[in-house]
């Protein structure tokens, strides 16, 4: 068996190592994203292993079939990038890594919350540390605070559980209600009230097409003055010119983005010294009110660990046995 992983980062070696002695298996690491382009790599291998980086399509699965590939391991939980349908259809098992470490995202929402809440941005600036420029600055506690949960999963519950544990006014929404946190009367009943009563709203939800700028133009008029913005979720959910048009208008105070709608050809690539042609990044990126991170809330050590051992596992069971915990189905 031998199985070859794409987009490995230097910090993932160590677990691929440990993981192909201890299981005898043979892991060929590429530091490449898997594209048209090099497809062809693939050739010879019994499973694939990928990172959400870019766009997995139907060229890429009738590619696999061709060569014999059963197993297309995602190390991460979302799977909006792959083409599960061509998948299914050329006989390719997907898998992905479901709760790699939901804290780890909980734990980077609530930091870019408070890191606006707080104006920290500001303050680390020179003339706040030494010219004494920081009044106006001032900040609002989290306990004082409604905070608004869009999806409830695994990653929304970890995030509820800290705002709990901040002392916040906790509501949610989730059209499938976990019985725990419905037993403590947490959920409203449509989204809208989220937005008329949460003053920050942060998402935890995957992004279907239907989904695509869930929070658009209409949905920031309902939401309260002043209102805080979390995604650390996928870009797509943003209607980010409606975004930017509320932050403008004083309708949003800020939002912490770990990811944005356009960000394939952005986030993962080293752009040194090249010019950014993207209007609506680029007016994000000058903002004070917004902070940007390259998709990296899942970054913590014991992520990483997880994921890896996770997505070999399931490319193991698949090859092994036809199946594994967390094969993710068409729908
Ligand atoms: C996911 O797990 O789906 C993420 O968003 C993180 C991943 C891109 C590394």
């Amino acid at each position: 068996m031998k199985f070859i992983a794409f987009s490995v980062r230097t910090d993932e070696e160590k677990y691929f190592a440990e993981w192909s002695q201890k299981n005898n298996i043979e892991v060929k690491l590429v530091k490449e994203a898997l594209t048209s382009e090099n497809l062809e790599l693939i050739q010879g291998f019994d499973a694939i292993l990928a990172l959400q980086t870019g766009f997995y399509p139907a060229q890429l699965f009738e590619k696999a079939q061709e060569y014999g590939i059963k197993s297309f391991a995602i190390r991460n939980v979302g799977v909006d990038n792959v083409d599960l349908r061509s998948a299914f259809a050329n006989h390719v098992i997907v898998t992905n890594v479901p709760a790699y470490s939901p804290t780890a995202i909980a734990e980077f929402s609530v930091t870019l919350l408070l890191q606006l809440l707080r104006k920290t941005e500001i303050f680390r600036q020179r003339n706040a540390v030494q010219d004494f420029r920081w009044e106006g600055n001032i900040g609002k506690e989290i306990h004082d605070l409604t905070v608004g949960v869009i999806g409830t999963g695994r990653i929304g519950k970890a995030a509820i559980s800290i705002y709990r544990g901040f002392g916040a006014k906790v509501i949610a929404f989730d059209p499938y209600q976990d019985k725990e946190l419905a037993a403590s009367g947490i959920y409203v009943d449509s989204r809208e009230e989220v937005y008329q009563q949460a003053d920050v709203i942060t998402l935890h939800m995957p992004a279907s097409p239907k989904d695509k700028h869930l929070i658009d133009k209409h949905a920031i008029e309902l939401m309260k003055d002043g209102v805080y913005l979390i995604n650390t979720a996928r870009g797509t959910l943003i209607d980010t010119q409606a975004l930017l048009d509320g932050l403008d208008a004083g309708k949003i105070a800020g939002a912490g983005l770990d990811t944005y709608e356009n960000e394939s050809p952005l986030f993962n690539h080293d752009l040194r010294g090249q010019k950014i042609i993207d209007p609506l990044f680029n007016q994000l990126m000058e903002r004070d009110d917004v902070l940007v991170t390259p998709h990296v809330s899942f970054y913590t050590e014991t992520a990483v660990k997880n994921m890896v051992n996770f997505s070999l596992d399931s490319a193991k069971s698949v090859i092994e046995t036809g199946t594994a915990s967390s094969i993710v189905e068409a729908n």
